[in-house]
């Protein structure tokens, strides 16, 4: 189980493959920005001022920098090793088979799990603006949210997960171009918030800075949750295979579009702090209350003027209450159109990594079956877009966000361990990008990551745990024995053929 696959060979299989490059450093860091702009800032800013109040500056400044080392090892990994399937073949190639099983098992949460909690973010904001408009459309509150928050079924994050999985079925990709428009859309969608609300921002807002500390339900805590937002600039590590100079190209993406969206997101929560308040709402006798949870909503039900913490389309409901009714509803259109090509970039980035655990017979075969018309791998898109329509059919948006970043904490450790690794055993390997003091950085990375999972609320450490031995159990009773590379199968050439295109097209 300590196998590595052979870089040697994985370099030389890729190369072979040659998909067309055509992607750029813009075009890269577009397609980051186009991963990570979503659900995080749109609507888990309340989840983050619940637990940290105006201190969520903090969180996103921490969250942000553990995301930083992160990229930073991501990106010379990914000068190394430019081919699909991202932390999953970093660490085949560099720690055995294994841990690269537990990453890829994990990075089913970073995709998967996180293609449910945007699809339910997308949710709150469509019945936001639903009800907002000039002849409201009311939806009814059964099929508004699951039965967290009193509903049944949380209809249209359903709708909207199969409604993506059908058109990756039929082979939707998301052109380079029509990215560019999208992050247009959310880049001018969050520039008009901070043309409102920053000019209206109030010192006084920002006391108590610190309500809750800096605990599991306070700055911390917040920021293990709000890492969430940064998720989905490693999708530009997936693009590899349709890089234009790679070695040159990767670090740029993935740095550039991190650091950019670190800016925009402190500036938008100093907009909704400063204009409108974010102080958390306490219970009858000042408890601090869990964000999602049964308590916190029956107190929301009771205010009659809804503070940010209980909004689920978070910065809409402050430009509407700070008096821009028409740029709130803009805003939440915004949000409409951009965030189901997060739902794509999540679900496909899913396929393509059960694509290439099923081609190393890590996965069974049936996986990586490519639809005979539209050349997609539809038997796997459909199982992940039904998992993902079910996860968001019943559950929070935060409990899934939590949930997701346990995995994707593990993921973004396991590759800071393997670039040191790395460093160690392949010390003359040609590093096109080499992470300027790696022996800082990665242990940073480590640390960091280390310090987001123990501080998230402890059921998501406890399904992550689960979910890990379910895949112990998977491994050792499939994997372990139908491992190509067990097999001395190098190469599957027959498979490679039918590979399903990559995701962007042109
Ligand atoms: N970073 C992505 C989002 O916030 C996953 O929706």
């Amino acid at each position: 189980m300590w196998r590595v696959k052979s870089l040697d060979v994985v370099l030389a299989t890729a190369e072979k493959k040659s998909l067309h490059r055509s992607l750029g450093p813009i075009q890269l860091t577009l397609l980051g920005i186009g991963g990570i702009i979503g659900t995080g800032i749109f609507v888990l800013t309340a989840e983050a001022a619940q637990k940290a109040g105006p201190g969520m500056m903090l969180s996103f400044i921490i969250a942000g920098t553990v995301s930083a080392c992160a990229a930073l090892c991501y990106a010379e990994l990914a000068s190394v090793v430019p081919v699909s399937g991202s932390a999953y073949t970093y660490s085949y190639t560099v720690l055995g088979e294994l841990m690269a099983w537990l990453v890829g098992w994990a990075l089913i949460l970073e995709y998967a799990v996180a293609a449910s909690a945007v699809s339910v973010g997308w949710s709150g904001y469509i019945v936001g603006l639903l009800a907002n408009l000039p002849h409201p459309i009311v939806i009814p509150p059964e099929l508004a949210a699951g039965p967290y928050a009193g509903g049944v079924v949380n209809l249209l994050a359903v709708f909207i997960a199969l409604v993506i999985t059908t058109l990756l079925v039929i082979g939707t990709r998301e052109s380079a171009n029509v990215n560019a428009c999208l992050v247009a859309v959310k880049l001018v969608a969050l520039g008009a918030f901070l043309w409102l609300a920053l000019p209206v921002m109030k010192n006084g807002n920002f006391h108590p800075f610190l309500p809750n500390g800096w605990g599991s339900l306070g700055v911390i805590g917040a920021a293990s949750s709000i890492f969430f937002g940064y998720v989905g600039f490693d999708a530009v590590s997936t693009a590899a295979e349709e890089t234009k100079n790679p070695q040159r190209n990767l670090p740029i993406g993935l740095i550039a579009s991190l650091s950019i969206c670190t800016v925009i997101y402190l500036l938008v929560a100093a907009g909704a702090i400063g204009s409108y308040g974010a102080q958390p709402v306490l219970g009858a006798h000042g408890e601090v209350l869990e964000p999602g949870s049964m308590a916190l909503q029956a107190r929301c039900a009771s205010l009659t003027s809804q503070p940010l913490v209980c909004s689920s389309e978070a910065l809409a409901h402050v430009l509407r209450s700070i008096h821009h009714p028409l740029v709130g509803n803009l805003l939440g259109l915004a949000a409409g159109i951009a965030l189901p090509t997060v739902i794509l970039m999540m679900i496909y980035g899913q396929t393509r990594i059960f694509f290439v655990m099923a081609r190393d017979g890590l996965l069974p075969e049936i996986l990586s079956s490519v639809h005979p018309r539209f050349r997609t791998p539809h038997v796997v898109t459909w199982i992940t877009g039904i998992a993902v329509a079910f996860g968001a059919a019943f559950l929070p948006v935060g409990q899934l966000a939590d949930f997701s970043n346990s995995g994707t904490l593990f993921g973004f450790a396991v590759v800071a361990l393997s670039v040191l690794v790395m460093r160690r055993t392949q010390p003359d390997r040609h590093r096109p990008f080499r992470a300027p003091l790696i022996w800082l950085f990665a242990p940073l990375s480590i640390a960091g990551c280390t310090l987001l999972f123990v501080f998230l609320p402890w059921q998501a450490q406890l399904r992550f745990l689960i979910w890990a031995g379910i895949g112990l159990v998977f491994y050792f009773s499939y994997g372990y024995r139908h491992s190509h590379v067990a097999r001395g199968v190098t190469e599957v050439p027959e498979l490679d053929k039918d590979a399903p295109p990559g995701p962007i097209s042109g």
